[in-house]
């Protein structure tokens, strides 16, 4: 018989990495896997139950929310407050961070920032989804958090990953030391080390970017999607354009084949659309420990100074001669 390693032995296993830990961010680290696979139930029956569909609301960015955004957000928050190991949890859903005063969190030691359901516009139509977690540690040692210790550079996360809800679902993390994919069975109920020791190839032949927005690309993104589509078969050009508009599944897709995700800056999202907190520090980070790069055409991502919340960067991800070739073009046209 295959030996398997569930995603709690894996965590315990690798709390031998950092010989000082207390077991809390594998707790931390558990309670997110929890509530992915409440999230992951709801996603299934989608269909089935009264769950599909706009909630109503709009949150702070002015997109309209999702019932399942908004199950997703309370799932997951639920499990960080009842955890005892979050003090802070920033979400895409919530104008403001929600502070957890309870005796036991009020002196934890980490904060989470979360985009609880990324894809929102694939819901209805059966498409992959998934949740982007990031976390950090917390720069004062006690008293209630602070709201600046929540704005902290990519390059200080302890931990970040993503749960891809998928033709199969998956949680892909990193501690900093490499990037582990788990699958979900669901005949246990327990994701199981599917992935270990995750790489991104060097290149790929696979670019994702919403090109309906073309006319209103930087011309060296224009330059880059032209290179792109050129015949040359020395680069294994034209690349094959591929699109889902959930990052996490487009990002996924390319971690495991090779390849760039691009969201530029466009003349209607001048800084980007993507958040810097919860959608692309996480992602950078799982993405340089596979090997690859993330910038935003002229600085690593995680080395950006987040002055709020809900800060948007346009970015360039994947495999690192990719991305290395976009920032050139960028260069070129500046
Ligand atoms: P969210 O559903 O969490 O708001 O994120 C949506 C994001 C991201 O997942 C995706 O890559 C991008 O928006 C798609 O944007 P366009 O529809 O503008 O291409
Ligand atoms: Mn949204
Ligand atoms: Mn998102
Ligand atoms: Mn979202």
């Amino acid at each position: 018989m295959t030996k398997v390693t569930t995603l709690g032995q894996f965590i315990i296993e690798k709390q031998a990495d950092f010989p000082y830990a207390k077991g809390e961010l594998s707790r931390l680290l558990r309670d997110i896997g929890i509530a992915a696979k409440i999230v992951n139930r709801e996603v299934n029956k989608a269909g089935l139950v009264d769950i599909l569909g706009d909630n109503g609301t709009t949150n702070i960015q002015g997109e309209g929310q999702k019932k399942l955004d908004v199950y997703a957000d309370e799932q997951f928050i639920s499990a960080l407050r009842s955890g005892g190991e979050c003090c802070v949890v920033a979400s895409e859903e919530h104008d403001d961070c929600i502070f957890i005063n309870s005796k036991i969190s009020q002196n934890a030691k980490y904060i989470v920032c979360i985009d609880p359901l990324d894809g929102s516009s694939n819901i209805d139509v059966n498409v992959s989804v998934g949740t982007i977690f990031s976390i950090y540690r917390r720069t004062t040692t006690d008293g209630p958090a602070q709201i600046d210790e929540i704005l902290q550079k990519g390059e200080r996360q302890v931990a970040a990953g993503y749960v891809i809800y998928g033709s199969s679902t998956m949680l892909v993390y990193t501690t900093g030391k490499g990037v582990n994919g788990f699958t979900l069975d669901p005949s246990i109920g327990e994701f199981c080390l599917s992935h270990p020791n995750m790489t991104i190839p060097s290149r790929g032949t696979i670019y994702s970017i919403n090109e309906g927005n073309y006319t209103k690309f930087p011309q060296g993104v224009k330059d880059y999607i032209k290179y792109c589509q050129v015949e040359d078969a020395m680069s294994d050009r034209p690349f094959t354009s591929r699109y889902i508009g959930s990052m996490v599944a487009d990002i996924h897709r390319n971690l495991i084949k090779g390849g760039i995700f691009l969201y530029p800056t466009t003349s209607s999202h001048p800084n980007g659309k993507l958040r810097l907190m919860y959608e692309c520090n996480p992602l950078a980070f799982v993405i340089e420990q596979a090997g690859g790069k993330a910038t935003d055409g002229h600085r690593r991502i995680m080395e950006i100074e987040p002055h709020h919340l809900h800060q948007r960067t346009p970015i360039f991800i994947g495999s690192s001669e990719m991305v290395e070739k976009v920032e050139a073009f960028v260069r070129l046209s500046d």
